[in-house]
């Protein structure tokens, strides 16, 4: 994740690791982030608040308020947080946020704060290993709190073992190499969105397929989980991973994704039919793979089901259907053609025209054509702006129909 204009919060329990936490303080400042601190009373045994006031050019979060504490620092912290992180985190403070204690600074902000969770536990070897430990760390991560690791060292108390707390380093890195999460406000509506390419069988190890990397389609499934829509992704294989938040479900052929789509289209408030659908398939599929006669070989192809035209068939009040078209010559022509003949509300016109845009690339030469207008200019751009005009469109045709 870009740590740049991140906004953290660090918890600081009581443990001999407590010291490491300045330094780590300091490289994610340099990262760009904007840090405060909350500190356990056992914490500021170990190293004082003025400390982390003097870092973070911010009062601590204190329990009894020597440095300072305003009324609702308990909820303003964490409500202020993208991220808390506490480190080091201790077994007392494990247990406590585990099991839903909230008696200090550092328990009481893991529970209000609604943001991105990560601990590094710093305990001794003995300690570490404890059922009690153990499941409550089990019961944390279940939980989606990003754990880091305790790896094997030399500890404070002498022993060796794992325990030690993870160095400032290390920590930074893991959250550079975190995926971004993005805190999202749902706005209880659902969009499903068809991604990839469909493989048509003509025996059981040939297909014909086309070039879609699904790229397109993860963009817009973001842009909608940013705006707070539940998302669901029907994927044909594509050569980009679905995006963690969405509901996917896998599909290989045309008529595996028509049943897939019609069968739930109902349930949403948008479509957006991304995936670029084979038009057609064999119309046997051969039940041994085909041998080479080194003679002329016909194969006889039979339209797909129509997925876009069947799905504003069946098209509820109020419901959004966006459609793409790939055309490589007379673009406007066949784009007009292609919305009046399927009835969607949007068709996104695209082309691959350029080395840079098109197929696995990010960038796209598109055309945005609403229902009834005219077909405006191709603009080159990148997915995003592209799936951005989509939502765009989307959250206004929503909004006509409440
Ligand atoms: C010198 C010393 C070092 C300690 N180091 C650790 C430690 O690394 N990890 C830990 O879980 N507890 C450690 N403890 C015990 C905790 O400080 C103690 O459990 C305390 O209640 C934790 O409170 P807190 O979770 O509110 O910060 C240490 C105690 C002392 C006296």
């Amino acid at each position: 994740m870009n740590l740049c204009g991140k906004k953290i919060l660090l918890g600081v329990t009581g443990g001999i690791a407590a010291y490491k936490t300045c330094t780590l303080l300091r490289l994610l400042q340099k990262e760009g982030a904007e840090v405060r601190v909350s500190m356990t009373s056992a914490a500021t045994k170990f190293v004082a608040p003025l400390t982390f006031a003097s870092l973070s050019k911010c009062p601590v979060y204190l329990e009894n308020g020597t440095l300072e504490a305003r009324p609702f620092q308990h909820i303003d912290f964490p409500r202020w947080a993208d991220l808390y992180l506490i480190a080091p985190c201790s077994a007392n403070t494990i247990g406590k946020i585990a099991n839903g204690i909230a008696d200090d600074p550092v328990s009481l902000c893991f529970m209000s704060c609604a943001g991105e969770k990560w601990i590094a536990p710093a305990m001794n070897v003995t300690m570490y290993s404890s059922f009690a430990v153990q499941q409550n760390l089990e019961r944390l991560k279940a939980n989606g709190v990003h754990v880091l690791e305790s790896p094997k060292g030399e500890l404070a108390c002498g022993e060796t073992g794992e325990g030690r707390m993870a160095e400032p380093e290390e920590i930074l890195n893991a959250l550079k190499n975190a995926k971004e999460v993005k805190n999202v406000c749902k706005n209880g509506k659902r969009v499903l969105i068809t991604a990839g390419r469909t493989e048509e069988l003509i025996d059981p190890v040939r297909y014909i397929s086309n070039r879609s990397s699904g790229k397109t389609a993860t963009a817009i499934a973001n842009v909608f989980y940013e705006a707070g829509f539940d998302v669901t992704m029907v994927c044909g294989p594509m050569d980009v991973a679905a995006p963690s938040f969405s509901k996917v479900v896998n599909v290989r052929s045309a008529i595996e994704m028509h049943e897939a789509v019609l069968s739930q289209a109902k349930d949403y408030d948008v479509l957006v039919h991304c995936a670029a659908v084979a038009d057609y398939r064999p119309a046997e599929v051969a039940n041994e793979k085909i041998k080479d006669s080194r003679s002329q070989l016909h194969l006889d192809l039979i339209p797909n089901p129509n997925i876009l035209r069947d799905s504003v068939a069946q098209k509820r009040k109020g419901q959004v259907v966006v459609g793409f078209a790939l055309e490589t010559e007379k673009p406007e022509l066949h784009a007009k053609e292609k919305l009046e003949k399927s009835g969607a509300d949007l068709l996104v016109l695209n082309m691959p025209v350029a080395k840079e845009s098109g197929f696995g690339k990010d960038n796209v030469a598109f055309s945005l054509v609403e229902k009834g207008g005219t077909v405006p200019e191709l603009q080159m751009a990148s997915k995003r702006d592209l799936a951005l005009g989509i939502l765009r469109f989307t959250l206004l045709e929503l909004e006509k129909t409440k």
